[in-house]
């Protein structure tokens, strides 16, 4: 089966560089397709450059997000949910795709670009015959958060937000077989609920009971991917060397 790896994306000075370390993850992961969403009312030229030379097989594709729900830089970044369009763009790729040609059967993924990912993650979710579940590292609050599996089926969830959600867990922590997503064509993500109900959303959506998921990682047992956040870099010297030397680092330089 085919991996198909939805990823939104936006631009901002750490986009390239937790690109890269995505793509180089991605390349020894085999039979997986990159479908990269753009959070943009354009293609940039810096993903469209950065994707024709990545070495992976993969689908560009941009939505903006709209004002009303855009992410200020000031604002805590709880507040509004992120990648939801550009996901569902996703996900109407691969239906749109999968009726004029002939796609893969596979499964889905939603990988977020700035993540760590296990090589051995990829290998446990590739099986999956509905809803394929795994704990994720470092991620509300927490250690980690996880499915409880009792007897190999998840019986409840190990977070401290909201646990009573009916699938209180990070979009890092499943992956969905591809029939399952064709056979619910309206199934999809929605600004419309409160935070942390994304997952829940779509999962409902399917039809999912806690029942059909599949524990992965032995049993839930280990930790695959890690929901790391990478640093936002300050620039306080960029102004400092502007007045001491007349001009600033080259604003022409890709970074
Ligand atoms: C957490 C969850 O792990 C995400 O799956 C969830 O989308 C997000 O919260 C949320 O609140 O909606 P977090 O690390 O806080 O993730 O969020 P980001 O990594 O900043 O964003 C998630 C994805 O959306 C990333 O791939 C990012 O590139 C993309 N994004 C972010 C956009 O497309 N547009 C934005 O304005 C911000
Ligand atoms: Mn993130």
């Amino acid at each position: 089966p085919m991996i198909y790896l939805i990823t939104p994306t936006y631009a901002r000075l750490e986009q390239k560089a937790d690109l890269v370390r995505l793509s180089h993850t991605l390349l020894h992961v085999p039979n997986i397709h990159w479908i990269v969403i753009e959070d943009s009312s354009t293609k940039t030229a810096l993903v469209t450059n950065f994707l024709r030379t990545c070495g992976l097989n993969y689908t560009h594709l941009n939505v903006q997000t709209p004002p009303e729900v855009k992410m200020k830089a000031t604002d805590p970044n709880w507040l509004k949910p992120r990648g939801v369009l550009q996901r569902n763009l996703g996900l109407s790729w691969l239906r749109k795709s999968s009726k004029t040609t002939q796609l893969e059967p596979g499964v889905v993924y939603f990988a977020d670009d700035d993540n760590t990912y296990s090589l051995q993650l990829f290998k446990e979710m590739r099986w999956t015959k509905k809803v394929s579940v795994w704990p994720v590292g470092l991620v509300g609050g927490l250690r980690y958060e996880s499915p409880v599996v009792v007897k190999g089926t998840v019986t409840r969830w190990l977070t401290y937000w909201k646990p009573q959600r009916p699938f209180a867990m990070d979009m890092a922590g499943f992956a969905i077989n591809l029939r399952l997503l064709l056979q619910h064509p309206n199934a999809q993500f929605t600004n419309a609920v409160q935070r942390g109900y994304q997952e829940s959303t779509l999962l409902t959506a399917l039809g999912v009971m806690l029942s059909d998921l599949e524990p992965r990682a032995d049993g839930c047992t280990k930790i695959l991917v890690w929901h790391t956040r990478t640093e936002k870099t300050k620039l306080k010297n960029e102004e400092k060397l502007r007045q001491k030397y007349g001009k600033g680092t080259d604003m022409n330089m890709e970074v």
